[in-house]
């Protein structure tokens, strides 16, 4: 059994399909990020995970739990923004522990709870301010504290780093794969930035206009691209992309040939000719 799967899902706004069918099935623990330039989709498709908002049609389960209709609060997961949404007049202990308060957990229950995950984001020494008082790299720690404390079944997370400097956001990234390496949670990460993605994610789902153009390793998204899509959007500086034709000599571009040392495996017969693009890895 899959810890979240996205079955067939889709969302229209008025007539403009935002989201054209999305199937993703995630094991427990996984790290997933949805990659994608502005107004692909990513958001949509977290905030119906999140319950924020309802497919036009398909299904989310979280384990084998079907949740499209349940309330946000009652699906088992924890959501970070990009904006870190605190309370602007609670110590940043209470707006840890807000959500174990609202739900009458005894304080020495929750102050224990708000305690372990400040130490485990290391601001214990922050408890006492106010968000006001706090660096933007700290006001985020106290986001996902918030989020830590519930123990969800699947985190979601929205661009929280995209409100941070270089540096800042570096270390936070670096904070992040240690607390998902430490509690193993299943993760949804949305962002467009791509060193986000390749460092954080266990598997990357590549967004195009509403639909996933390839769903797979960071690894593989880098080194085998399946669109030409994915060899553009992903690598600094971008692939170069050549229009050539393959022959048994090599590949002919702009009526030069060159030789290459392509695989045994994948040369052409002599009689064959495909025409295909120079990055195309599987003819
Ligand atoms: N409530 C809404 N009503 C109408 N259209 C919407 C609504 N929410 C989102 N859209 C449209 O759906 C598309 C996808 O939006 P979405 O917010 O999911 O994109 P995104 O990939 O998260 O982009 P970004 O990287 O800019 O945050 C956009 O074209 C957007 O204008
Ligand atoms: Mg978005």
């Amino acid at each position: 059994m899959s810890a979240l799967t996205i079955d067939k899902i889709r969302k229209n706004y008025g007539e403009v399909e935002t989201l054209k069918g999305i199937d993703i099935a995630l094991d427990s623990g996984e790290f997933l990020v949805l990659l994608g330039s502005s107004g692909c989709g990513k958001s949509t498709l977290l905030n119906i995970i999140a319950g924020l908002a309802e497919p036009t049609s398909g299904d989310v389960r979280i384990g084998d739990r079907s949740v499209v209709g349940v309330h946000p609060k009652d699906r088992d997961i924890a959501m970070v923004f990009q904006s870190y949404a605190l309370y602007p007049n609670l110590t940043v202990a209470r707006n840890i522990g807000f959500g174990l308060e609202m739900r009458k957990v005894p304080a020495a229950e929750r102050d224990k709870a708000v305690l372990d995950a400040a130490r485990l984001l290391q601001i214990e020494n922050l408890l006492d301010r106010k968000p006001s008082q706090l660096s933007g790299g700290q006001r985020q720690r106290v986001a996902i504290g918030r989020a830590l404390v519930r123990h969800p079944k699947v985190f979601l997370f929205d661009e929280p780093l995209s409100n941070l400097d270089a540096k800042l956001r570096m270390e936070m990234r670096t904070e992040l794969k240690r607390l998902h390496q430490m509690m193993k949670t299943t993760v949804v990460y949305v962002t467009h930035d791509q060193i986000e993605a390749m460092t954080l994610a266990t598997r990357i789902a590549v967004m195009r206009n509403g639909r996933i153009e390839q769903l797979d390793t960071p690894e593989a998204i880098y080194n085998r691209p399946a669109t030409l899509y994915v060899a553009t959007f992903v690598g600094a500086p971008p692939m170069n992309m050549l229009n050539a034709k393959r022959s048994a000599d090599g590949l002919t571009i702009d009526g030069a040939v060159i030789t290459l040392p392509l695989p045994r495996a994948q040369r052409p017969s002599r009689s064959a000719s495909p025409s295909l693009s120079a990055c195309d890895p599987k003819p």
